[in-house]
């Protein structure tokens, strides 16, 4: 028995295979039978043209409802006509499990409704295309970190303070103290980089968020490379690159993925390094001329960042932020103690921010004084402070948001379809 994928059925032309997978459709033109099966890998075509074909577990063909699971066994003939150029012919089918009344039958479903059936909604085509293109963005990111020498390294989960700000944390009882479910890893990598060179985090974050965006997610999955004797522009460098051969290798690799799902792939052609370059007080300039009124020391939102990435083909980076708007670890430009070194990487059609990064503070002193006007508790962040006294040195990092590179390569409306089952405000379930 030659036990084979479907998206490896054209290798196996001319040969009798068996298949394993679950009925998405039957036909029936009087004598012959359609029978659509699915295995997470594609789609075939069954047809069962004899009379004498086996079928096993039900008494009609005609019962082989939706999502019934089955294998199928026959011989595989080139035909020019199938989405993946071959059909099985049928001699014999056998049912392992009938489905009743499958809730999501091929039609219009709200979003409601099919977030509600989430566990059975990603079985279709669809959504089972993003979720391998996903999973293709994750191969890739780790692929290129491992090979330029980037130690993947895990920080903890469960932590005693606040990376990204006190507004959004997620508490949780920790016996007789209060913690959190972490915001980034980055404080911990921090402490890692200088343990081992270049390292990063690939895991899940948490930002009690009440906000109800297309972008934003309860809990989300970050990458956070950080570089020791790192600046500024050399983790911009690494930013591009890293996620050009994401896109590179998406295209690649998912290209039958990206045809499922109907996404126009000639944007994604082009995103190559070098991104553009813009600082905030430059991106002001521009907004204005388009006419948006932001003035000094606010913070873009959604509508601003979609309005600079449409000045441009390829992903861009704001830079030179003022310090007000952002981390209190953020190093301030040496030109101007008023900006940070940090950039935002906006992406192109509309996705906005998908990476945040910046270089970091390694100076004792100065970290101190921006913990006390942040009103932190330097006691909290003692062990954080102690990078700075034991051969601190520049360094920098960037978090990258899987679900916002996922939704922007996709082309999806909303995060929720990035990730398998999504946290939103109003959504715990299933
Ligand atoms: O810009 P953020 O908040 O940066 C940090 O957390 C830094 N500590 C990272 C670092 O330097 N190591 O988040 C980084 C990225 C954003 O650019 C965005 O892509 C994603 O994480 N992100 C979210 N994605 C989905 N839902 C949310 N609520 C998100 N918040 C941030
Ligand atoms: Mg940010």
């Amino acid at each position: 028995m030659n036990k084979v994928y479907i998206n490896a059925s054209a290798d196996y032309v001319g040969q009798d295979v068996t298949i394993e997978g679950w009925v998405t459709h039957y036909r029936s033109s009087g004598k012959i039978h359609f029978i659509v099966v699915r295995d997470g890998t594609g789609v075939i075509q069954c047809v069962v043209k004899s009379p004498d074909a086996l079928l096993e577990g039900v008494n009609n063909w005609s019962e082989l409802s939706q999502e019934t699971a089955v294998q199928v066994r026959g011989h595989l003939h080139a035909d020019k006509r199938a989405p993946i150029g071959v059909e099985l012919e049928v001699e014999s089918l056998k049912v392992i499990s009938l489905s009743d009344n499958y809730p999501i039958a091929p039609k219009e479903h709200g979003v409601d409704f099919l977030m509600d059936h989430r566990h059975l909604w990603i079985r279709s085509p669809r959504q089972a295309a993003i979720l391998r293109i996903r999973a293709a963005i994750i191969h890739a990111t780790r692929q290129f970190l491992d090979d330029n020498g980037f130690i993947v390294a895990n920080p903890p989960v469960i932590t005693p303070a606040a990376a990204e700000g006190s507004t959004t944390l997620f508490p949780i009882d920790y016996f007789d103290d209060r913690a959190y479910l972490s915001q980034s890893g980055q404080l911990y990598m921090e402490a890692l980089a200088m343990a081992l060179g270049r390292v990063y985090s690939f895991g899940p974050t948490f930002r009690a968020e009440k906000s109800k965006t297309r972008r934003h997610l309860m809990e989300f999955w970050m990458v956070e490379p950080e570089m020791a004797f790192c600046e500024f522009e050399e983790n911009l460098l690494w930013q591009e690159q890293l996620v050009s051969y994401i896109v590179q290798y998406v295209l690649e690799t998912r290209h039958n993925e990206l045809q499922t799902i109907e996404r126009d792939i000639t944007r994604l052609q082009q995103v190559k390094p070098p991104f553009p370059r813009i600082t905030y007080n430059e991106a002001l300039e521009r907004l204005r001329s388009v006419g948006f009124d932001l003035k000094w020391g606010e913070d873009m939102g959604a509508p601003h960042e979609t309005a600079l990435a449409e000045m441009f083909d390829r992903p861009v980076f704001v830079t030179h932020f003022p310090v007000s708007l952002k981390a209190f670890y953020m190093q301030p430009d040496p030109q101007n103690p008023e900006l940070a070194l940090a950039a935002d990487m906006l992406a192109p059609e509309g996705y906005g921010e998908i990476i945040g990064g910046s270089q970091r503070i390694h100076d004792l002193a100065l970290l101190e004084e921006r913990i006390r006007q942040h009103h932190l508790d330097p006691a909290v962040y003692s062990w954080y402070i102690d990078l700075r006294r034991y051969g601190s040195v520049p360094h920098s990092g960037f978090g990258m948001g899987l679900e916002r590179v996922v939704a922007w390569i996709c082309g999806l409306d909303h995060v929720r379809e990035t990730i398998p089952f999504a946290r939103t405000l109003n959504r715990l379930w299933p």
